[in-house]
């Protein structure tokens, strides 16, 4: 058994783990902290998510590196080196973990030389565990999903996000992609967390998915998810995608991708 394969067995452990504290708080009255802004929240079970996992990996990996959403908050440094890192993002979709709303997740990369060996998203409120390896395909619960295969833009479903920002000037281009979107696909969706509507690309449920602003904890899993499903991931200008650019899009094709980028109003945020 390869060191990924080990690696592979106690991140699925400790991601189930995750999602029963997840499944348990969900419907509980939480305390909730701000991060950015207003809308940027944090509540002490994505603290809680983030130290069991991380504690967890690094007692039977020493020397393995991390970087996490809230460790990340709290001060610590965003570094991508070659040594085998896991990007985490305990709570992924936590407004919708701090209201109720069934559609968050855990969200685990494991990055090895930068490249991504192990995605794993988990929703433990509806059931669903989205897993991939390198070059072994990605499943949902075990049997293997696919994405659409579709290539015209405007037969496309499009995941976006508002995001956690709230800028202003990012503001505006999110309601100004949408705009211009919604007469040329046929429909918008948003889930409220990144890593989800990833993995609808992934399912073949949607067709494209793209933010500008997301973190490289929110994205990492997905991406390797929607690859291995036989879809595509670029950066939103269409050049090759970067996991620290803060720049995601998805894609069932690269015709697809491609015609997206083309038309999207691009936002350049500061890098991770
Ligand atoms: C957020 C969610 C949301 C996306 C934001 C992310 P969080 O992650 O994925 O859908 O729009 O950009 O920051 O804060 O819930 O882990």
């Amino acid at each position: 058994m390869s060191n990924v394969d080990e690696c592979y067995i106690e991140i699925l452990r400790l991601v189930k783990q995750a999602g029963s504290i997840i499944r348990e708080k969900i419907s509980q009255r939480k305390d909730v902290l701000t991060k950015s802004c207003d809308v940027d929240l944090v509540t002490k079970w994505d603290q809680e998510v983030e130290k069991l996992l991380i504690d967890g990996i690094s007692s039977r990996y020493p020397e393995h590196r991390f970087i996490g959403e809230e460790s990340t908050a709290s001060g610590q440094k965003v570094e991508l080196t070659d040594a085998p890192t896991w990007v985490i993002d305990p709570i992924d979709g936590t407004m919708n973990f701090v209201h109720g709303l069934p559609h968050t997740c855990v969200s685990v990369a494991l990055l090895i030389n930068k490249v991504a060996e192990i995605g794993v998203v988990y929703n433990p409120i509806l059931e669903q565990l989205f897993t991939a390896r390198k070059g072994q395909g990605a499943f949902l619960n075990g049997a293997p999903i696919h994405v659409s295969d579709e290539k015209e833009l405007r037969k496309a479903l499009v995941m976006v996000e508002m995001g956690t920002s709230r800028d202003p000037e990012k503001l505006k281009i999110v309601l100004q992609n949408i705009t211009l979107l919604t007469a040329q696909v046929h429909g918008i969706r948003t889930l409220g967390s990144a890593a989800l509507n990833m993995c609808m690309v992934a399912l073949g449920g949607a067709d494209v998915s793209f933010e500008f602003g997301i973190h490289a904890w929110d994205i990492a899993a997905g991406d390797l998810i929607v690859r291995e499903a036989g879809g595509v991931s670029i950066d939103p200008a269409g050049g090759p995608f970067d996991v620290m650019s803060r720049r995601t899009l998805c894609a069932s094709s690269m015709e697809l991708a491609q015609q997206l980028s083309k038309i999207l109003i691009q936002y350049y945020p500061e890098r991770d």
